[in-house]
């Protein structure tokens, strides 16, 4: 079959290998304990749920608006003025659609075009879909490498030393997925007036923030979008329903930026998937109307299991890991097991051998950090969207595997 260079470029995930190994031990009845999920282990709450059941049998079953109904981009609207300080965004300035990647997707691909020489500034390790969704459009991407001793946090005399006429786009994620860590306003703040200062000697360059674990927080400092300290000409949201409302299988996310963006990529989506399934519309606006309570709760539980977890790992010899401020995942630096050999006989190089040896041996799934770039390959993800019971047993059988390298 001849295909498409575009799409024989694209690297299937390294991660998948040990999802796929970790799925076939459970299906020969080997008890795996999964800190590999990227998705919280909630149900989406039930009044959401109701609210697109009621739509359904409203008969809300024909083709919607392209950029979303009027209702749903309204509530989104009100809820970045209300929650995020965004005062100068109104329904027209939002585009809802299929997931916050499908919204990331989309902005590339207004932003970029294939051998455009335009750059994608980074900060690293960062979630792996971004580069290639970037590249995909055309971008190069330019890493911007953290420290784990900084808390996975980039500078604002780093982000001046990455920029160059050719910038066109600055990622932002906080909380970050790897890393589990967020900036405060102040360093926002920091890292906006660069931009402000680039942009004002000729740059052209966007902010793109995506808030998706906004919810997910607890810091002592609140969390905050770099976007309120730009000029919004300067700066898209991406965000979407999938974590803080337990929702990763309805596929919503969304968009808010200068209306000429907007458009476009809503033009785009118009020639790809027209619009989302029209009854999740009123589930976004009893969500964000109406869901609050819910995403107090769920954050309580994930507060207990980020200290639980960080406890647990903090008391492994020359393992560092900065304590969780959001999201619901721990980055650990695990490379002080680079070199040493596990009980069973594994010689550890690489955190893709630590995640199959942890898989194998403690039957215990985690993300290797190869694939998030900068320090990411010293590291394993461990997500904590599970139930405080699974992370005891996951903690203690990791326990006794790190006591049997030698
Ligand atoms: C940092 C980050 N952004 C965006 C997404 C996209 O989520 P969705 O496409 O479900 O909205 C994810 C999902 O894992 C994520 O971790």
């Amino acid at each position: 079959m001849q295909l498409s260079d575009r799409v024989n470029r694209l690297k299937p995930s390294s991660t998948l290998a040990v999802s796929a190994l970790a799925k076939e031990m459970v299906s020969r009845g080997i008890d795996v304990i999964g800190f590999g999920a990227g998705e919280p282990d909630f149900t989406t709450p039930a009044h959401i749920r109701d609210a697109a059941k009621r739509a359904l049998d409203a008969g809300m079953t024909h083709y919607g608006p392209v950029p979303g109904d009027p209702a749903a981009r309204a509530a989104i609207a009100r809820k970045l003025v209300r929650d995020n300080g965004l005062g100068s965004i109104t329904p027209e300035h939002v585009l809802i659609s299929a997931g916050g990647k499908h919204s990331l997707f989309l902005l590339a691909h207004c932003l970029f075009d294939t051998g455009c020489g335009l750059e994608m500034i980074l900060p690293t390790p960062a979630w792996v879909s971004y580069r290639p969704i970037a590249e995909m459009a055309g971008a190069s991407v330019v890493e911007v490498p953290t420290r784990v001793e900084d808390d996975f946090k980039m500078t604002p005399a780093m982000l001046a030393a990455a920029l160059s006429p050719r910038s066109r786009l600055l990622l932002i994620n906080s909380p970050s997925n790897p890393c589990g860590t967020m900036y405060r306003p102040d360093e926002l703040e920091a890292l906006a007036a660069v931009v402000t200062e680039h942009n004002a000697a000729g740059g052209n360059l966007l902010v793109a923030s995506d808030d998706i674990y906004e919810k997910i927080v607890y810091a002592d400092t609140p969390f905050a979008s770099i976007c309120r300290f730009l000029d919004p000409k300067w700066s898209v949201t991406l965000n979407g329903l999938s974590k803080a409302y337990a929702m990763t299988g309805w596929r919503i996310g969304y968009a808010a930026g200068p209306i000429e963006l907007i458009k476009a990529m809503s033009k785009l989506q118009g020639q790809m998937i027209t619009c989302i399934a029209s009854f999740c519309f009123p589930a976004i606006v009893e969500a964000l109307d109406a869901g609050e309570a819910d995403v107090a709760e769920m954050r309580e539980h994930y507060r207990r299991r980020a200290a639980l977890m960080h406890d647990h790992v903090s008391s492994w010899p020359g393992v560092r890991c900065p304590r969780p401020t959001g999201a619901f995942y721990l980055f650990p630096d695990i490379s002080a097991w680079f070199g040493r050999t596990t009980a069973g006989g594994a010689l550890l190089r690489t955190s893709m051998d630590v995640a199959t040896a942890l898989l194998n041996e403690a039957h215990v799934a985690v993300v290797p950090g190869d694939e998030f770039g900068g320090c990411g390959p010293r590291h394993i993800r461990m997500s904590f969207a599970c139930s405080t019971e699974q992370i005891e047993t996951g903690m203690s059988w990791m326990a006794s595997f790190v006591r049997g390298l030698s």
